[in-house]
C-alpha cells in the first residue's frame, strides 16, 4: 500500500524568500503571506496544527482555525476542558504550522498561551452560525461517549430549547503570544529558505536556518 511513497516528491519553484525582501516584523510577514494564500486556490487557508504538550511533557497536536490575527497574537476557540485546553493549563508553551501547499510554504510559530477575554469569546460565539453554537454546548469535547445518537439527543435537545443559546463556560478562545516565527519557502533541489525571527528585548532578530 505504501509502495510509491519513496517516489513521491515535488520540486518547488515557485517563489523566493530572503532577508532584504522580508518584513522587519514578523506580523507583517504573516499577513503577507496570508493574504497571498488567500488568493489561490487553497482550502482552509486559516487551518493551523496546534501541538501542546502534557505535564509529562508528552505530545499531542491537532487542527484548529485562526479566527483573529494581530500584534498580540493569534486566536483560536475551542473547549477548555478537551485535551488541548488541559493541556494548556499544564504548560501553556505551544507551537502552530501551516502549511500552505498552493504556494509551497509553511509558517512555525512557537509562543505562550492563554485565553482571552470573557468579552472577546461572548462577541466570537455571538457570531457564529446557530448550528455551530449549538454543537459546541451539545459536545463534551474529548470526552468518551456512548455513540452518536448519544451527541445527537443533546444537539435536539438544545435546539428545541425556548432560550437562545449562550457561550458555554467551558467554551473560549485562547490567543497564542509568538516568541518565534519561521517562514519557510520550497525552493529547488532542497535548498528552500528558512527565515527564523525571534523576539529579543530589542525587538525582532532574523536569522536564517539551513534546510
Ligand atoms: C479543518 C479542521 C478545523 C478544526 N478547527 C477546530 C477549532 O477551531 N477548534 C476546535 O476545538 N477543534 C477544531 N477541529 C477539531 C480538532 O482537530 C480536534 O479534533 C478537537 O479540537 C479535539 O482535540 P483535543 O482532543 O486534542 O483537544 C478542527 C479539525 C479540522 C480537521
Amino acid at each position: 500500500m505504501t509502495g510509491n511513497l519513496a517516489n513521491m516528491r515535488k520540486n518547488y519553484m515557485r517563489n523566493s524568500l530572503d532577508e532584504t525582501s522580508a518584513a522587519v516584523d514578523p506580523f507583517d510577514q504573516f499577513q503577507t503571506w496570508f493574504n497571498e494564500v488567500r488568493g489561490t486556490d487553497a482550502l482552509e487557508a486559516n487551518s493551523m496544527t496546534l501541538a501542546t504538550v502534557d505535564q509529562h511533557g508528552a505530545p499531542s497536536a491537532r487542527t484548529v482555525l485562526l479566527k483573529e490575527c494581530d500584534q498580540r497574537g493569534l486566536v483560536f476557540y475551542t473547549n477548555h476542558d478537551s485535551r488541548k485546553g488541559r493541556n494548556i493549563v499544564e504548560n501553556p508553551a505551544v507551537a502552530l504550522v501551516f502549511n500552505w501547499p498552493t504556494l509551497e510554504r509553511q509558517v512555525r510559530i512557537e509562543g505562550l498561551a492563554s485565553r482571552v477575554t470573557d468579552e472577546e469569546s461572548d462577541a466570537y460565539f455571538q457570531s457564529r452560525p446557530v448550528g455551530s453554537q449549538i454543537g459546541a454546548a451539545a459536545s463534551p469535547q474529548s470526552e468518551p461517549v456512548p455513540d452518536r445518537a448519544f451527541l445527537e439527543a443533546r444537539f435536539e435537545r438544545l435546539s428545541n430549547s425556548a432560550e437562545s443559546i449562550r457561550r458555554p463556560a467551558n467554551w473560549g478562545g485562547y490567543r497564542v503570544t509568538p516568541a518565534m516565527f519561521e517562514f519557510w519557502q520550497g525552493r529547488p533541489n532542497r535548498l528552500h529558505d528558512r527565515l527564523r525571527y525571534d523576539r529579543t528585548p530589542h525587538g525582532w532578530e532574523i536569522i536564517r536556518l539551513a534546510p
